[in-house]
Parts: C-alpha cells; structure tokens; sequence
C-alpha cells in the first residue's frame, strides 16, 4: 500500500482529486466507485471546482456508490442517495443514467444485491474506488468480521457505527437504520485501483491497524494491504499511531518525477 501523509485533510483532498481527476482525462469512460461520509467531501468539491473551470469532463463517466442505508427512500435527507446529489452529483456533469447507488427501499435485497454486482460487472468493472474508513476498519459498511471475500449483499450496522454516524440524523440514535446494503470487500477488491482516504485522530487506530497489522476480518481496511494498487491518504494525526510514518513521507517525496501527482 502506498502510505501519503499530508498536514491537512485539504491538501490530501487535493491530492485524491488530482488523481481521480487525472483517470477522468486518460480515460473519458471510466468507472468511478464512490464513497459517502464526511471524508470524501473535500474531495468532491475539488473536483466540482475543476469541473466548474470547464476542465474536467464526467459526461461519459460511470458510477457506483458502495452503499445505501436499507429502509430509507431517495429523497430522505439522510439517504446516501441524497447526500451524493447534495454534495457531488448536482455540481458535476455525469449523466443520471450512469449514477448507480444500490436501492435500500427494495422490496427483494438479495436480489437488488445480485443485480447491482451484475451492473458493475456489466459496466467492465470499476477502474478506481473511493473509500473512507470507519473507526472500526470498516470500508463501505463491511463491518469488522466481514467477509474478505464478501460481495454486495445486506449487513447489520454496528452500535459503534449506528453511534458515530448519529450525528447526520440530527444526534438521534434511534433515527440511524439497522441495515444497509452494501458492496462486499470482494467487490471493493475487485476495483483495478484503491484510493483510501483518513482524516482525523479518531481514526488513527483503525488506519494502524490496516496498514501496519496482520490482514484480518476484524479490520476489513487491512485486506487493502492484498491489493495491488492501493493508495492511502491520511493527515497528520490519522498517522499518527503509524509507527513507520517517516518512512512513508521519505518514499512519497523520493518518487522518481515521473511518478509524483501533478496538477
Ligand atoms: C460510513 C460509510 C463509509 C465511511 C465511514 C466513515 O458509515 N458507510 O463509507 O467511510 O462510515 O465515515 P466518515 O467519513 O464520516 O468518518
């Protein structure tokens, strides 16, 4: 895993947008797995600003988000599917039919599950996936013990995770829905680039624990550690309990030139 420590979560935003913003001009019709919490919102609004200079183009650009609270219509304010228009898709240009967030109002799951694998499958596959992590390890919402191999499918939130994200519902706990569907890590695993991203000493446990510990289903985030081309960016005190964070900055600023991120 490549290991990028930046003072800010701005200046990591900047450096996450330069590289979805650089697959977005080699590769006009790429598939885009994207992320929801707090985390990536940096990152999309560097790239709605790019885009707003009219030099970024997401017309032919595909879509799919890693997950959607089950139980919750579209138009909830909490639904991912509203967060994703509110914070990235209203700003940019890619085009409705090619948005793909799983439906948590199915009436049958496992087959909303089966089709959504299907769909990206049907799209060649995503080329970059965006992830944040929870405090827990978890990516998407594979919760710790989840299958390394799991694929899209329904899982329980954790109390941990109902608690942290209580505060998008207002601080009310007893808003925050059980279930979700979710991709599995075996679909995130499937991405043909992974693009991690941390912010904050609330998550430097988990982001020790993916990068410098064993691979284990109790951190879903470490099994990034089997993939070949996976990025992390964290601020300074998400590294903060990494114990080879000199290491990491002395690798990311001896890149030989032409493999540094560009403007
Ligand atoms: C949420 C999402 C994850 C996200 C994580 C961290 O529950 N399902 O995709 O990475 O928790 O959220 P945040 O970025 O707000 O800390």
């Amino acid at each position: 895993m490549e290991i990028i420590i930046q003072p800010t979560p701005e200046a990591g935003s900047i450096i996450a947008a330069r590289i979805i913003a650089k697959l977005v001009r080699t590769k006009p019709d790429c598939v885009l797995g994207l992320a929801t919490g707090s985390t990536p919102l940096a990152t999309y609004r560097e790239l709605a600003r790019i885009h707003r200079e009219g030099v970024l183009d997401f017309s032919k650009v595909t879509t799919f988000n890693l997950d959607e609270y089950v139980g919750l219509p579209p138009g909830h304010s909490q639904s991912y599917h509203a967060f994703m228009d509110e914070h990235f898709f209203r700003h940019v240009n890619v085009p409705r039919s090619r948005i793909h967030i799983p439906d948590g109002m199915a009436r049958d799951i496992p087959a909303e599950c089966a089709r959504y694998e299907a769909a990206i499958v049907a799209a060649g596959g995503i080329d970059l996936q965006l992830l944040g992590i929870g405090t827990d390890g978890h990516i998407g919402f594979n919760e710790p013990s989840s299958s390394l191999a799991s694929r899209t499918r329904i899982k329980t939130l954790t109390e941990r995770t109902r608690a942290d994200n209580a505060r998008f519902f207002g601080g009310d706990l007893d808003q925050v829905p059980f279930h979700c569907i979710t991709m599995g890590v075996g679909s995130i695993m499937a991405a043909r680039e992974v693009l991690m991203l941390a912010f904050g000493a609330n998550k430097a446990d988990a982001v020790a624990a993916a990068v410098e510990g064993p691979i284990a289903a109790m951190n879903p985030a470490s099994v990034l550690q089997m993939h070949a081309v996976a990025k992390c960016i964290v601020d300074e005190p998400a590294a903060g309990k990494l114990t080879r964070r000199d290491y990491y900055r002395w690798v990311f600023e001896h890149k030989p030139g032409w493999q540094k991120i560009g403007g």
